[in-house]
């Protein structure tokens, strides 16, 4: 199989990783580890020079802690190259891009590299909210164009989203999935949808808290006590978004929101966009919904516990973690039914993209889909206008 082949040759060959920010040099760093000779690239001067440096001292101190042996964190180091232009790149087996988050950017740097590299290379972009397809547009070889849509911080994050557009061949995914096996990681593979899995279907963890805080069911403390300590959430809505940014939450929801014409499951709410608007961007600003102390600490107070559980055996309606639950696998159920993203790989998405506790189709089955359809005909009947319509896959039991 021609494939085959290609993944032979793979870990011998140069990868080229552009874009050498947050996400660009964690990749750099697991194609290093791999085997692979890195070539880093940024269009900052210096940039790339300094992400080696700093993957450098990264490794040392990974071999100094005994994670990995000297030998090891030499050879990744000895593995990463850096240059300021992609013209002077090698052939290269793989082209991953992390530049910034814009299509014509995206588009006009593929475009650029696709003149030097060899017509077997693949392009892969790392893109979280733009459409493969539409960035593969105008290549000479769009079917070797795809997704590989790393987790912060790539080493750490084992989840990879391996993500195809409408021309992306089928031996292009294949040669990428056994690639990121090659490399540690989990693949999962979703079409260009947006959101792709795991920004789609977490859409509600937030949105539910946010509009149960809005009509006042309970404060924001109190909705994310419940979530940890009754739903096992490692961490509430609330506080999350304050860890994400709420800024960068808004921009995700947003982009889901505009590209699905804006649906009204995925409508930002009023409450983030206030924050947003007033720079209550979280952790990083000093206050989100929440107020930190210089070292990042909370500054509230602490919640009624006996109020949280309360509210988790009350009606659905002002039931966080029930609502959330509904909600959470009715966006999973859906993306399945749509023929998006198998549903073992939609529960192993979120498991490790999101650290919930259960995939919500185990978690729907666990449940019974039937019930949740249930309560979303409750939720719908009290919060009119689409957001809360059931998807007609409930009915038929997807996933049970
Ligand atoms: P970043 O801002 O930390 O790094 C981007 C780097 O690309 C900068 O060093 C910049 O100098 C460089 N750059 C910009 N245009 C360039 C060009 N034309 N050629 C070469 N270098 C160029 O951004 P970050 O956070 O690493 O994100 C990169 C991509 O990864 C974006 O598409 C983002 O949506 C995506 N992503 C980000 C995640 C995150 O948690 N930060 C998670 C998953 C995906």
């Amino acid at each position: 199989m021609r494939h085959m082949t290609i993944l032979n040759l793979l870990p011998s060959r140069a990868v080229a990783v552009i874009g050498a920010g947050a996400m660009g040099s964690g990749i750099a760093q697991v194609a290093a580890q791999a085997g692979h000779e890195v070539y880093l690239v940024d269009a900052f001067e210096g940039a790339a020079a300094t992400a080696r440096d700093r993957l450098a001292s990264m490794l040392a101190r990974l071999a100094a802690k005994g994670r990995i042996t000297l030998a090891e964190a030499d050879a990744a180091t000895a593995n990463i190259h850096v240059t300021d232009s992609a013209a002077e790149l090698p052939e290269c087996a793989l082209v991953i891009e992390a530049i910034r988050e814009n299509l014509d950017d995206k588009q006009a740097l593929f475009a650029a590299v696709a003149r030097s590299q060899p017509a077997g290379t693949l392009f892969a972009s790392n893109t979280s909210s733009l459409d493969i397809t539409a960035i593969a547009q105008g290549l000479p070889h769009p079917e070797r164009v795809l997704g590989l849509h790393f987790f912060n911080p790539p080493p750490l994050m084992r989840l990879v989203e391996v993500i195809h557009g409408r021309l992306t061949s089928d031996e292009s995914l294949t040669v990428a999935t056994q690639l990121m096996r090659a490399w540690g990681k989990t693949p999962v593979r979703c079409t260009s949808t947006p959101g792709f899995i795991v920004n789609r279907v977490a859409r509600p963890f937030y949105g539910e808290a946010q509009r149960m805080v809005e009509t006042g069911v309970a404060d924001a403390a109190t909705i994310d006590l419940a979530m940890r300590e009754v739903g096992g959430f490692r961490m509430g809505p609330m506080e999350l978004t304050d860890l994400i940014g709420q800024d960068v939450s808004l921009a995700v929801g947003t982009s889901v929101w505009e590209q699905t014409g804006r649906d009204e499951r995925y409508t930002p709410t009023e409450l983030q966009r206030q924050l947003v608007a007033d720079g209550r961007l979280g952790r990083k600003s000093g206050q989100g919904v929440f107020r930190y102390d210089a070292s990042g600490q909370p500054l509230d107070a602490a919640p009624d516990r006996a109020l949280a559980v309360a509210l988790t055996a009350g009606p659905i309606v002002t039931n966080p973690v029930g609502r959330t639950i509904a909600m959470l696998v009715n966006e999973a159920v859906d993306l399945v039914a749509r023929g998006e993203a198998s549903a073992e790989d939609v529960d192993t998405a979120m498991e490790l993209g999101t650290n919930y506790p259960k995939g919500p189709i185990a978690w729907g089955a666990e449940i019974g889909f039937d019930v949740i359809a249930e309560q979303l005909r409750h939720l719908d009947a009290a919060f009119p206008g689409g957001r809360y319509r059931p998807s007609p896959a409930l009915g038929a039991h997807v996933g049970s």
